[in-house]
C-alpha cells in the first residue's frame, strides 16, 4: 500500500471495446479483461440495453422467499447451456441443473463447500467433513475458499483460522522434477491423490479442483488426462468433484466450459466473473439432481440449506447475464476464438525463445509467461526483484494493462479482442519482457 501510494495512479473513466480510458484521456488495452470478466468487450450495445431496461422495471428484489423473473430465465438457460455442455444432446441429464445464486466467485465457493458437508449429512453418512484441494490452488479470499486454497504468499497468513484440508500436489510440470516430457507426467500427481482418498475417503466429503488451469496459482495448465482423471478416483472413492469454473467458465479456455475438454461431469460446479460479461457481480453455484434432492424433506427434519446474500441473484446481473449469453450465440463467439488461440500460442511460442522465459502455458485465451533469472537451472527471480510487476510497468507505458501473478506475465484478454489487438498487445509483451529483464 505503501508503494502503491507513492505510484502515480490510474484512474479509470471509461471504456470502449477491449479498451480503458483514464481520467487523463490515455487509452490502455484491457489484457485481462479487468480482472478475468470481461468477455465481449466494454460498452456491448446488448447487455447494456438488457441492464437499462431491467432498471426500468426493478432493480433489485431479494430470492429469500421470493422469485425473480431474470433469476428465473437465467437458472432455466444456464440449465439448458450445463445439458448441452455435459450430457450430450439425446442423453438422460446428469448434469448439475440446479442453481443456486449468490453473488462472487468466493461465495460460490462457499455455497459448493457447505452444500457438499450438508449433502453427506442428509444421505446420514457420518465423518465425512474434510475437503481434499490442489497445491496452487485458489479459490477465493472469504475463510472456506482460503481454506481449500494452496497459494502460500496469499493464504499463509490466516493459517490459524483455517479448516484443516487434504492437499494433493499441483500438476506443475514446469516445476515438477519428471517434466512434461515424461510419459506419466500427469499420472504421477494422481497416484499422491489417489493415496490420499484411499486411505482418507471416508472423511472427504468433497474434492475441489479449478479445471484445466490453475489460474491465480500462476497460469498452471494440467497435462492432459489429469483432470478426467482425478474426476474418475472421486467417483471411485465416493467423493464429490466441485468444479470451480470461476476463472476458466464461459469461454476463456476454448471451450463454454473447461471440464467439457476432458468430458468431465462434475457434482457441483462454481461459475461467476463471465457469467454477465464482466459488467455486474453475480455467481452461482449449480448442483446435480442428486444433491439438490439430498435437501429436500419435512419442515421439521431441518434440511434446510442456510446461506444467503443480500444480493443473491441480483436482477441487474441476471439480465446482464442473459444478454452476454445472447451475444455468444448471435455472434459465435467460441467459433471465432479459434484463430486468436492459435495466434496465442504462435506467439507464445516466439516468447519461450527468449533468455529469460522459462516456461509458456495456455489454454484458449488464458495465457502464462513464466520469468526466470536462469533458464538453464529454471532458477526464479527472487520475488521481491518484482519482475512480474516490473514488465507490466513497462506495458503500461505502451499502453497495454497487464498483472502480474509474481514471475508470471498472465495474458487474459477479452474473447472479444481483434487478432489484431492480440498481436499488438503479444509485440509489446515481448519488447517489455526484453527491456525489464
Ligand atoms: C478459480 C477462482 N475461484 C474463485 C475466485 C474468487 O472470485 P471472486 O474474486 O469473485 O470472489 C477466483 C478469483 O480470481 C478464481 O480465480
Amino acid at each position: 500500500m505503501k508503494e502503491w501510494a507513492e505510484e502515480a495512479p490510474v484512474i479509470i473513466e471509461a471504456g470502449e471495446g477491449c479498451h480503458l480510458i483514464d481520467t487523463k484521456g490515455r487509452r490502455y488495452l484491457d489484457g485481462v479483461s479487468s480482472l478475468w470478466v470481461n468477455i465481449h468487450g466494454h460498452r456491448k450495445k446488448e447487455i447494456d440495453e438488457a441492464i437499462k431496461a431491467q432498471i426500468d422495471r426493478i432493480s433489485h428484489t431479494t430470492l429469500l422467499g421470493l422469485g425473480s423473473v431474470p433469476s428465473i430465465q437465467l437458472a432455466e438457460r444456464l440449465a439448458r447451456l450445463m445439458d448441452r455442455s455435459f450430457a450430450g444432446r439425446g442423453k438422460a441429464c446428469h448434469a448439475p441443473a440446479k442453481v443456486f445464486y449468490s453473488d462472487n466467485g468466493s461465495t460460490a465457493v462457499e455455497v459448493a463447500l457447505k452444500m457438499a458437508f450438508q449433502y453427506w449429512r442428509h444421505k446420514g453418512v457420518a465423518g465425512k467433513d474434510r475437503f481434499v484441494s490442489l497445491n496452487n490452488a485458489y479459490h477465493g479470499d472469504t475463510l472456506g475458499a482460503v481454506s481449500v486454497g494452496g497459494v502460500d504468499i496469499f493464504h499463509a497468513a490466516f493459517g490459524p483460522l483455517l479448516f484443516r484440508t487434504f492437499r494433493a500436489p499441483s500438476p506443475y510440470c514446469y516445476r515438477c522434477g519428471l517434466g512434461r516430457e515424461f510419459p506419466g507426467c500427469g499420472l504421477a500427481c494422481l497416484g499422491s491423490l489417489e493415496e490420499i482418498l484411499e486411505t482418507r475417503h471416508e472423511e472427504i466429503a468433497a474434492m475441489i479442483v479449478e479445471p484445466l488451469v490453475q489460474a491465480a496459482g500462476g497460469m498452471i495448465v494440467f497435462p492432459p488426462g489429469y483432470l478426467k482423471g482425478a474426476r474418475e478416483l472421486c467417483r471411485r472413492y465416493n467423493v464429490l468433484f466441485i468444479a470451480d469454473e470461476v476463472a476458466t467458465g464461459f469461454g476463456r479456455t476454448g471451450r463454454m466450459f473447461a471440464c467439457e475438454h476432458e468430458s468431465v461431469v462434475p457434482d457441483i460446479i462454481c461459475l461467476s466473473k463471465g457469467i454477465t460479461g464482466g459488467y455486474l457481480p453475480l455467481a452461482v453455484t449449480i448442483a446435480t439432481a442428486e444433491v439438490y434432492n439430498a435437501f429436500l424433506g419435512e419442515f421439521s427434519e431441518l434440511k434446510t440449506f442456510f446461506h444467503g446474500h443480500s444480493y443473491t441473484g441480483n436482477p441487474l446481473g441476471c439480465a446482464a447475464a442473459l444478454a452476454c449469453l445472447d451475444v455468444f450465440e448471435k455472434e459465435g463467439t467460441l467459433e471465432r476464438l479459434k484463430p486468436k488461440i492459435g495466434l496465442l500460442e504462435d506467439r507464445l511460442a516466439e516468447l519461450s525463445r527468449l533468455p529469460h522465459v522459462g516456461d509458456v502455458r495456455s489454454k484458449g485465451l488464458m495465457a502464462g509467461i513464466e520469468l526466470v533469472r536462469d533458464k538453464e537451472s529454471k532458477t526464479p527471480y527472487a520475488w521481491e526483484e518484482k519482475m512480474g510487476w516490473r514488465v507490466c510497468c513497462r506495458l503500461r507505458e505502451k499502453g497495454i494493462l497487464l498483472r502480474p501473478l509474481g514471475n508470471v506475465i498472465v495474458i487474459m484478454p477479452p474473447l472479444a479482442i481483434s487478432e489484431e489487438e492480440l498481436e499488438g498487445m503479444m509485440d509489446a509483451v515481448k519488447e517489455a519482457i526484453k527491456e525489464a529483464a
